[in-house]
């Protein structure tokens, strides 16, 4: 159970800010696979605002919303291939000790594109920077989020991107919440 004041004054205004983002970036006819989707907060705004169709999938269940979603690691993703037109990876990469499995894996069930919201640094003091606070954000809701802390640089992400042969379309710099002094990145791939 997230804290009630975590709950009021980080995960809501900061799923606020993120769905507006990804509001501009998918269309209301989409259908979307949320890999890592956390509450659903995010994917609950986007799917009220559009109407567009989304299913989340997350190792574990912390659902608050009334979208469907399944219990599953984001490196075997139980859909077939270009069943979905978009994948969002929403702040999900650097939970997983392979975060290209789980590019992979979105790659493959995309038709259009994935979407993907990361943690970048510059320099080692700015990785210190992004650990600690990326600690204390998901230790305040679960002790059960794996913390491998595998960020990367933002040239790092754009190579496995076109290694994985899809098209970056954007780099932007997203801020999740405004006090928040780390280095963040949306990336939007297609996979067309
Ligand atoms: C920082 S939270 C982000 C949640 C949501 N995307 C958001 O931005 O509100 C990271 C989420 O990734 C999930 N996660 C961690 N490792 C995962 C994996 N290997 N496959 C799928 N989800 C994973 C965690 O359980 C957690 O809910």
């Amino acid at each position: 159970m997230i804290p009630k004041w975590v709950t009021i004054h980080i995960e809501r205004p900061r799923a606020k800010r993120l769905a507006n983002y990804l509001i501009e970036l998918t269309e209301p006819g989409h259908t979307i696979l949320d890999c890592g989707c956390g509450t659903m907060y995010v994917a609950n705004l986007i799917h009220q605002a559009s109407g567009a169709r989304i299913i989340g999938s997350d190792i574990l269940n912390f659902n608050e919303s009334e979208l469907e979603m399944c219990v599953c690691p984001g490196e075997n993703l139980p859909f077939a291939d270009s069943s979905v037109d978009v994948v969002l990876l929403i702040f999900v990469l650097h939970h997983s000790q392979e975060p290209e499995s789980i590019l992979r894996e979105s790659i493959r069930v995309a038709r259009k594109r994935v979407i993907i919201f990361e943690d970048v640094y510059e320099n080692r003091f700015e990785l210190g920077f992004l650990k600690i606070f990326d600690w204390l954000g998901n230790r305040t809701v679960s002790a059960s989020i794996p913390l491998p802390f595998t960020f990367k640089p933002e040239a790092e992400w754009k190579r496995i991107f076109h290694d994985l042969g899809t098209k970056l379309i954007s780099a932007n710099p997203v801020r999740p919440l405004f006090f928040l002094p780390t280095r963040h990145r949306g990336f939007v791939v297609d996979v067309e």
